[in-house]
């Protein structure tokens, strides 16, 4: 493996600065993929935009297949369904910008606890 090309990746997704990660399932099956996609769009846009260390990552199925589109925000372990462009604005807002998540659209809550695995560590050059 080429160690000089994963840190230049690394670097270049912002993995060591990152304050959040946000994860969106697009469907086919909790959403219409065009729905998805839409909303995708405005998420991309909104992270760009804002110059916050936010990861955006599409994910194909988070195997609830209903409900959708899901939004998981990490690492706060919070969980939106039905999310639309318009709601994902408030969302923006308030929970990624302000820390307050948006409670009456919170599906499930469950930060990760973690398992004793050790700290990884980035590839030496
Ligand atoms: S398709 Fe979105 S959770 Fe399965």
């Amino acid at each position: 493996m080429n160690s000089e090309k994963i840190l230049r990746g690394l670097e270049k997704a912002g993995v060591a600065t990152a304050r959040r990660h946000l994860f969106l399932c697009i469907g086919p099956e909790c959403c219409p993929v065009e729905e998805g996609e839409r909303l995708w769009e405005r998420v991309k846009d909104r992270v760009r935009q804002s110059g916050l260390e936010v990861l955006r990552t599409k994910a194909a199925c988070f195997r609830i297949c209903a409900g959708g589109p899901w939004l998981a925000v990490y690492p706060d372990g919070v969980w939106y369904g039905e999310v639309t462009p318009e709601r994902f604005e408030r969302i923006w807002a308030e929970h990624i910008c302000a820390d307050k998540p948006v409670q009456e659209w919170v599906g499930a809550a469950s930060p990760l606890q973690g398992c004793g695995v050790p700290t990884v560590q980035s590839p030496s050059t």
